[in-house]
Parts: C-alpha cells; sequence; structure tokens
C-alpha cells in the first residue's frame, strides 16, 4: 500500500501523478504554496475557495486568485456560491484561467459563508447541491470535482446520500474530510465515513482529515479504498511533510533548506500580492517555518515585527548565510513570469506591481 502513494491515477481525464492532493485552505494556499508542495511530492494541488459573486462582478482581488503558472499543473481552482448559473459562469471563468479542474466547495462551516447557502449548507440542501453540480459540469469541458463535510450536524451522515446524487449530477470526483460542520476543526475525522462512501461511488474519493505522517497515509488509504490522501495543515510552513509522506523517508530538513524555502516563498508571495499584502500574510508563515525546533523561538518574534519583507529576507541570509546558494537554486528553476497564463481582463495591479 506504502507504495501506492507514488502510482499515478484520473480524476476524468487528468492524470494525477501521485496519490497525495494539497488542500485548499482561505488565506494559505497561494501560487508559491501550490508550486512549492508540487515540488515536494503532492500530485495535485487546489487553490483556496473563490468566491463566484467576486468572480461575477469582476473584484480585483478575487481575479488575482485565478492567477495559474505553467509549474502548477495539475490545479484545481476551488469555488463557492449558491446560485447556479452564477456558479456555472463562475466555472468557465476557472477553465479560461487555465485550471485542469473545478472543483466546488460544499464544505465551509464558516457562518459568513454558510449564510448565504454556499459551502457546508449545501449538505443540508441536496436539490440545490445538485442543480449547482449540474449546471456546472453541463458549463465546462474540465473535470468538475466537489468537497463536503459529513453533514451539518454531529453524527450526520448526509454525506454517503450526497455523494451518489452528485456523482449522478456530474462530479468526476469527491473528496470528504468527514467532520460535521459544527464540530469545525475538533475531535477527529472519521475515515469509517469515507471507506462507506467509498463504497457508494463510482469515482475517485479523496480522503481529508488528519492526514499528518506517512503512517497515517497508508493507513487512510488502506482502510478506506480511498484513490488518494489530501494533506493540509500538516503542510502549512512544512513542505517536508508531503516529501515524507510520498517518499518514505522522514525527513528533517536543514536550518539552511528552511530559510531558503521560506526566502522563496517570501519572494513569490511578495510578486503575488504585492508587498502591502505581503507583509501581514506572510506573518503566520514565519512561525510555520520556524517552529518544529530549527530555529530559537525569539528569531521569528523578531522576523514578525519586521516592517518590510527585504528585512525578513535579509535577516535570514544573517541567521542562515548557506542559504544562498539553494536560494540561487530553486529561483532559477521557477518558470518566468511570462509562462504564466494570465486572464487578459485582470488588471495590472494584480501582478503585484510588478
Ligand atoms: C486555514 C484553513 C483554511 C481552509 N480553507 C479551506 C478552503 O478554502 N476550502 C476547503 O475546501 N477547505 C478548506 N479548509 C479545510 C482543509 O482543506 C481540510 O479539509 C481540513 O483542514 C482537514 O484536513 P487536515 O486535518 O489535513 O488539516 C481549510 C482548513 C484550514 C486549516
Amino acid at each position: 500500500m506504502a507504495e501506492k502513494l507514488r502510482e499515478s491515477w484520473r480524476i476524468g481525464s487528468v492524470q494525477v501523478p501521485t496519490r497525495i492532493v494539497l488542500a485548499p485552505m482561505a488565506g494559505v494556499s497561494v501560487q508559491a504554496f501550490r508550486r512549492q508542495g508540487r515540488r515536494f511530492g503532492a500530485g495535485l494541488v487546489c487553490s483556496e475557495m473563490v468566491s463566484c459573486a467576486g468572480i461575477e462582478h469582476r473584484n480585483e482581488r478575487t481575479l488575482g486568485y485565478l492567477r495559474v503558472a505553467s509549474d502548477e499543473h495539475p490545479l484545481a481552482i476551488q469555488i463557492f456560491g449558491s446560485d447556479p448559473g452564477s456558479m456555472a459562469e463562475a466555472a468557465r471563468t476557472v477553465e479560461a484561467a487555465g485550471a485542469d479542474i473545478v472543483d466546488m466547495n460544499f464544505g465551509c462551516p464558516v457562518r459568513k459563508v454558510t449564510k448565504t447557502g454556499a459551502g457546508a449548507h449545501l449538505m443540508a440542501d441536496a436539490d440545490l447541491a445538485c442543480r449547482i453540480t449540474e449546471e456546472v459540469a453541463a458549463a465546462v469541458s474540465v473535470p468538475v470535482t466537489v468537497k463536503m463535510r459529513r453533514g451539518v450536524e454531529n453524527g450526520s451522515r448526509a454525506c454517503l446520500e450526497l455523494g451518489p446524487r452528485l456523482v449522478a449530477a456530474g462530479a468526476a470526483a469527491l473528496t470528504l474530510h468527514p467532520r460535521s460542520a459544527s464540530q469545525m476543526y475538533t475531535g477527529h475525522a472519521d475515515h469509517s465515513l469515507t471507506a462507506e462512501l467509498v463504497e457508494a461511488v463510482d469515482v475517485p474519493v479523496i480522503a481529508s482529515g488528519d492526514i499528518t505522517s506517512r503512517e497515517k497515509a497508508v493507513a487512510v488509504l488502506d482502510s478506506t479504498g480511498a484513490a488518494a490522501v489530501m494533506v493540509a495543515r500538516a503542510a502549512q510552513g512544512n513542505p517536508w511533510a508531503l516529501r515524507e509522506i510520498v517518499g518514505g523517508q522522514a525527513v528533517t530538513p536543514s536550518r539552511e533548506e528552511v530559510a531558503a524555502e521560506l526566502m522563496v516563498f517570501v519572494r513569490e508571495t511578495v510578486r503575488e500580492l504585492g508587498e502591502q499584502r505581503a507583509v501581514g500574510f506572510l506573518k503566520k508563515f514565519y512561525g510555520w517555518y520556524l517552529g518544529h525546533g530549527r530555529f530559537p523561538k525569539p528569531f521569528k518574534q523578531e522576523l514578525v515585527q519586521l516592517r518590510t519583507t527585504d528585512e525578513v529576507v535579509m535577516r535570514l541570509f544573517a541567521a542562515a548565510p548557506g542559504a544562498a546558494e539553494l536560494v540561487e537554486r530553486l529561483e532559477a528553476e521557477l518558470p518566468a513570469a511570462a509562462d504564466e497564463v494570465l486572464l487578459d481582463q485582470l488588471p495590472i495591479s494584480v501582478y503585484g506591481g510588478g
């Protein structure tokens, strides 16, 4: 079963080279995160959830989430919303932006989203969920997939009834995070439901929730029959977790390697979001990267207080001078910005000013 993690598989017509999927995470899954995830062994990466209303209104920040780089593929872009027509239109835009897969969020438990009828609310409105899936699948030629929770209330088994209906409506794969929306992130992901879902549908199922190590990944694939596992929190500031899961060896990165990956991540994120947004956005990543006993705690505090990302990069170079060579190599491997597929309609400012 362990070898299975390196096997390729398919979602509709899309070939996915490994059984590890890097999860969609709002406020985390920027392009730099996804590219790094692919480099470290994720077979498929996913954007954070993108509002279909934002796409419809050509909201500048929303359109920025649709930038696709040539080294990300295969890539799923995830959309959320509750109106079938708007979701179908958003899916067309996502396909035009270069996504290989349109994923739909039927699992977000956050009230701001569910009160609009989107996210996990759709677990309790199966008819609407199916109408959305049908219209979106009819609107695009790339595969359409759905990410669900087990249901809204604790103990719910709604995913087992909804899953087969979504497949009949056109879903080419399903991801299940088997916690209820009420649970948020407490308790455990109950993957016995994932096993039941695998039995109930004839499309690939991706198991999400508490995949933190290779051992856990193998155990979940083994006990559920899922096609792949999805890794979310364990990969935050820790791409080495992906390498360990896919490659089999526990990897303790050197300080130089950690500093180099973080520096490239910082620079790429500035390019994507612009300096002003990147300064705040990146703060959480410092703790994630530098934790795990890799650097002393006060160092993180120091980075968080710096006012520009140039200062952060300089501090990292000072702390790990040997990282320079690796940074150079990593940056040389990045595709030129001109390789990126960009929507013609994207305003210039989306490019982060340069
Ligand atoms: C910060 C954060 C943001 C998330 N954002 C999304 C999202 O945009 N779309 C989505 O489908 N799931 C989202 N999730 C859920 C994850 O994709 C995943 O299903 C969940 O965290 C369980 O996996 P884990 O135990 O590996 O973290 C998010 C989770 C976290 C921690």
